[in-house]
């Protein structure tokens, strides 16, 4: 795999914006949001944010061109009695799916959760994601639950899988 992974600088705004309203508009239907994703504007100004903040972070996946394949998002719960759990949302441009680039953004994630002793790691998926299920549980997550109508899209209502990983069971 030809593609480096690294912290999203508030420069990745427009690439990260274009990639979320690419894959939202995919037929699969794979993510929450659909073509409405955040304006650059609001991206770059989060970005910039998150440089003092410590309790979330977006990785992004860039090849050797310099173009923005993947993104990765993880933020700390911020209820006092669940700090130790962070949740996190990922997609990769169709262009460069099944070349471990999901894989590398997950250990990412998994090595900024140990950095800041987070100790569960959990995400939701749709039933019919079966491309993102293969991928979440041979990494190791498990499914907690099961949440009907969960999430609203203009579509219409879908259920959704909690899957969650324990960082201290990854080697
Ligand atoms: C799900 C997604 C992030 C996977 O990213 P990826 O870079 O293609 O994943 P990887 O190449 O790292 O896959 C690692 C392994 O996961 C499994 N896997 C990944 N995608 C799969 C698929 N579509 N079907 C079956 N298994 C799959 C395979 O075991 C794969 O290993 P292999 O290619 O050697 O067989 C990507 O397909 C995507 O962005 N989809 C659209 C957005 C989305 O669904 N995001 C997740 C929302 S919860």
């Amino acid at each position: 795999m030809s593609v480096r992974i690294r912290r999203a600088e508030p420069r990745d705004a427009e690439a990260l914006v274009r990639l979320g309203r690419d894959v939202g508009r995919e037929p699969g239907r794979w993510l929450i949001t659909t073509s409405d994703w955040r304006s650059v504007g609001d991206e770059r100004r989060y970005l910039k944010a998150l440089r003092r903040y410590d309790d979330a972070a977006v990785f992004v996946a860039e090849t050797e061109e310099g173009d923005v394949v993947g993104r990765l998002s993880v933020g700390r719960d911020q209820h006092p009695a669940s700090r130790h759990v962070a949740d996190l949302g990922l997609m990769v441009a169709s262009s460069h799916r099944r070349q471990g680039v999901g894989r590398a953004l997950l250990d990412a994630a998994v090595r900024w959760a140990r950095e800041h002793r987070i100790e569960k790691l959990e995400l939701h998926v749709f039933p019919h994601n079966e491309g993102a299920i293969a991928l979440y549980e041979q990494f190791g997550f498990e499914r907690e639950g099961y949440r009907r109508r969960h999430y609203r899209r203009p579509d219409g209502y879908v259920d959704a899988i909690l899957m969650a990983l324990d960082i201290n069971s990854t080697g």
